[in-house]
């Protein structure tokens, strides 16, 4: 810019603020009695829009008469209290139009959203609701929300929101069971160290739940009502420009949603499986230790969990400083779990860390393993092929078939009991699968067997009949012949 403009503009920005304050003549006497007011609306960003004090307030603010300046023929309406604060915000805030001749691009509808969340509940009081616009954005000195003083900014909106939800007192006034840990427990996390050393980047209270339509966790439209966490901190997480200068990957939600957990969450909205935070935690979020991982999945697999711990892997994951659960299924993209994952075969686990010179009975044990569920499974299918065909052949096997879903069950706990990484336990587990699928092929086998039975029973019983009705046959026409010869040497028979 040109040395001219800028003092052009200089002067122009200047006239407009004497002209604005000029005008105001409330607050010319307010400021010469030097009230708080009027102290701290000179860095107020309305000041500086030049709204005067009757935007909010009402009454005629040409006018250096104290009487008619605050007149209630004028519209005065002295200090709002209760709803009608966020009412006074609302008239303008709420109104595109009003907010445009400001030239103001800013959001409009706070007050229609404050009211849809959980603080437009009734205060104590009965009167009026939890929050007021002011609660959190003050009344005078209200500055831009992306100034470092504003109470909403970022590095100080936890403490904002932290006055009302770490006070055990008053929060147990309203609801009990709430828990009031989330400042102290944030703390603790990435998201809340790094606020604390004034990143205002990371995530903080309103990033997670909204600013405005802040909504009870259980509540389907809530920023993190379960289906919708992995949306609210893909936000940043799945933002590489954003998150450039962390050095992290930001393929996270990318890789759960392929997973099984993000699958059955997502498109099955299986409330059982997790969304980010089962994981890493709500407000205390960090990447599972490789200590806590085990806890972390056990959480719901608490028999893998189990197994695995009293495993000879415990020992030798831990000395080798190994994530328990993570070394072998991953963490974000976790995929169904197959056989293939077991045995000596380059695709299966246990070769990363097993082989025939390395580690030697593991090797042994996982191809033994391996073999097992194997031999298991085409018992099963075999059993399963030969009920199939005696069905087809009309036998009834209704209870073999029902005793089937044993062997079933077996090879469902062998997959789990792989986790003991026992050679001993495992053939336990798929001895007791593999005699009632051998049980089953008896039966099978039996109901087929019954079935020839019957049929070379039925063929030998036609051909007796057949003989039988052949021979008759024969012997009726001996009989007719016999009769016929007899017949003509009959002598009654010429009378
Ligand atoms: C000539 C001086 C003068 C002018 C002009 C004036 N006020 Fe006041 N105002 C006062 C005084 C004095 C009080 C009373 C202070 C007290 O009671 O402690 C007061 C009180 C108030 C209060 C507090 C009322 C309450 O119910 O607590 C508000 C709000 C207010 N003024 C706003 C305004 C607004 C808005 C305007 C312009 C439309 C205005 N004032 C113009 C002098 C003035
Ligand atoms: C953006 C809206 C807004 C503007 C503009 C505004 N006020 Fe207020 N004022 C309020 C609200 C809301 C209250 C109610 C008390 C509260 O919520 O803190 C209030 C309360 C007051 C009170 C009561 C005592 C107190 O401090 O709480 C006085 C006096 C007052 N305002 C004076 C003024 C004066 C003088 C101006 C102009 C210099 C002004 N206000 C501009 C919103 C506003
Ligand atoms: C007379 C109309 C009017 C009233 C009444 C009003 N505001 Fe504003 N407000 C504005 C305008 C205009 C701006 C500046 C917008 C911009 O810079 O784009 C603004 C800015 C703000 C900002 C800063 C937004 C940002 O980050 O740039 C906040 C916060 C705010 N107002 C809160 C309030 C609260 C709280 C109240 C009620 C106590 C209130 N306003 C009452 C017109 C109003
Ligand atoms: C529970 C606290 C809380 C309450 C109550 C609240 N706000 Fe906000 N407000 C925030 C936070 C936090 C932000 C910052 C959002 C961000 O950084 O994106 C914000 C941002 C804003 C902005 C900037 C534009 C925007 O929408 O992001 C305006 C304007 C604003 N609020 C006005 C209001 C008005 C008007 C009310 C009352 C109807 C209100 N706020 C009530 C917390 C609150
Ligand atoms: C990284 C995202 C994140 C941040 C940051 C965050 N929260 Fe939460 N918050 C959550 C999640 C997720 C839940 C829901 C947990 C559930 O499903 O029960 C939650 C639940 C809550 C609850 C309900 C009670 C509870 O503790 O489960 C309150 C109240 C709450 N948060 C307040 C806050 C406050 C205050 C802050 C700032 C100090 C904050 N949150 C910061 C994600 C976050
Ligand atoms: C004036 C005190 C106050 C402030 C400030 C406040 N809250 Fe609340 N908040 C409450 C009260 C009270 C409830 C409980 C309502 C109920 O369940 O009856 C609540 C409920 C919540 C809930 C829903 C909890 C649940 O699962 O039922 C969340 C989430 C929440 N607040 C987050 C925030 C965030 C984020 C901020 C800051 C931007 C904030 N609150 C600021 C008082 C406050
Ligand atoms: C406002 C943006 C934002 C949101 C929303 C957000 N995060 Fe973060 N998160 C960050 C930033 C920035 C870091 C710091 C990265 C670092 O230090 O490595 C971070 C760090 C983390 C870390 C630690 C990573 C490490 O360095 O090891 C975890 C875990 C994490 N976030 C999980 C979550 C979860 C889970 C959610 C949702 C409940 C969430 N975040 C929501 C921005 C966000
Ligand atoms: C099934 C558990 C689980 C779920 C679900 C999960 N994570 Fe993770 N996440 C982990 C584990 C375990 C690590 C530790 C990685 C390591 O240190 O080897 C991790 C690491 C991270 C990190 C650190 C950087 C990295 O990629 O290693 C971030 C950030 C993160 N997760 C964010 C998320 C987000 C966002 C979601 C939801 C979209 C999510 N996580 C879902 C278990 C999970
Ligand atoms: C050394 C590798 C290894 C480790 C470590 C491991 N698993 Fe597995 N896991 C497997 C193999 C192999 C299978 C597949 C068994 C099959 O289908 O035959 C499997 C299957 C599973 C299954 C599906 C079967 C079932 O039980 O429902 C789950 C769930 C599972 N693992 C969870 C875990 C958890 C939780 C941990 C940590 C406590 C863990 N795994 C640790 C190798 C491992
Ligand atoms: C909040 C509960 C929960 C947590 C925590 C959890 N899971 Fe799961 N997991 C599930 C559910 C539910 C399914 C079944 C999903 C489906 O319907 O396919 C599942 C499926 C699996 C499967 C596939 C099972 C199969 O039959 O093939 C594996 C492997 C697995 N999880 C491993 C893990 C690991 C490893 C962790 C920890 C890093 C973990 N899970 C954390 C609930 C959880
Ligand atoms: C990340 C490396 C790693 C993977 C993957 C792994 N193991 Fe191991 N395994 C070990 C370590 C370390 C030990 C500790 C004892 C040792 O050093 O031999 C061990 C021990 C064992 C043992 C006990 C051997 C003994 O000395 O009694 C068995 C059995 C075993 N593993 C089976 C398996 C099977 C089956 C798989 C695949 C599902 C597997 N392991 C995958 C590292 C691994």
């Amino acid at each position: 810019m040109k040395r001219p403009m800028i003092v052009a503009s200089i002067v122009a920005v200047l006239c407009f603020h004497v002209f604005a304050v000029a005008a105001d003549k409330c607050f010319v006497c307010h400021e010469a009695m030097g009230d708080k007011a009027s102290t701290l609306f000179k860095r107020d960003i309305h000041f500086a829009k030049g709204i005067s004090c009757s935007g909010c307030h009402g009454g005629n603010s040409n006018t250096d008469d104290m009487q008619e300046a605050m007149d209630k023929a004028n519209g005065f309406r002295g200090a709002p209290k209760g709803d009608d604060v966020s009412k006074a915000c609302a008239a303008c805030h709420s109104d595109g139009v009003k907010m445009k001749s400001f030239g103001s691009r800013l959001p409009t509808g706070q007050w229609e959203a404050l009211q849809s969340g959980v603080h437009a509940k009734l205060s104590l009081s009965g009167k009026e609701h939890i929050a007021q616009c002011t609660t959190c954005h003050g009344a005078h000195g209200i500055v831009s929300v992306s100034n470092a003083s504003s109470p909403v900014y970022p590095l100080n909106v936890v403490k904002t929101c932290a006055r009302c939800h770490a006070d055990a007192a008053y929060m147990q006034t309203y609801n009990p069971s709430l828990p009031i840990d989330q400042l102290e427990k944030y703390r603790t996390s990435v998201h809340g160290m790094r606020n604390a050393k004034g990143d205002s980047k990371t995530a903080e209270c309103a990033s997670c739940h909204g600013s405005h339509d802040i909504r009870s966790a259980n509540d389907l439209k809530s920023a993190v009502y379960a289906t919708n966490i992995p949306a609210t901190c893909s936000k940043c997480h799945s933002d590489a420009e954003y998150m450039k200068s962390y050095n992290i990957p930001t393929d996270q939600f990318e890789r759960y949603a392929k997973s099984v957990h993000g699958l059955a969450l997502l498109q099955k909205h299986d409330l059982g499986a997790p969304a980010c935070n089962n994981c890493h935690g709500n407000h205390g979020a960090t990447p599972p230790g490789v200590e806590s991982i085990s806890k972390v999945c056990g959480t719901c697999h608490a028999l893998n969990a189990d197994l695995f711990s009293a495993s000879p892997h415990k020992k030798g994951f831990d000395a080798l400083k190994l994530p328990e659960c993570e070394t072998c299924h991953g963490n974000h993209e976790i995929v169904a779990a197959t056989n293939e994952l077991l045995g000596t075969a380059p695709e299966a686990v246990c070769s990363r860390c097993h082989s025939a010179s390395e580690r030697p009975k593991g090797y042994e044990a996982a191809g033994a393993m391996r073999q097992l569920t194997d031999s298991l499974e085409a018992a099963e299918q075999d059993a399963r092929a030969l009920l199939d065909e005696a069905e087809q052949k009309g036998m009834e096997v209704g209870e073999a078939k029902f005793t089937l879903r044993d062997a079933r069950q077996a090879r469902l706990e062998s997959r789990t009991a792989v986790h003991s990484f026992n050679e001993k336990k495992f053939t336990e587990t798929v001895a007791k699968g593999l005699s009632t699928a051998s049980f089953v092929r008896q039966e099978a086998t039996n109901a087929i067997d019954e079935y020839y039975f019957r049929r070379i029973g039925l063929g030998v019983a036609s051909l007796i009949i057949t003989i039988l009705a052949v021979s008759l046959y024969l012997f009726i026409r001996r009989l007719e012949r016999q009769q016929a010869r007899t017949g003509t040497h009959n002598p009654q028979s010429n009378q």
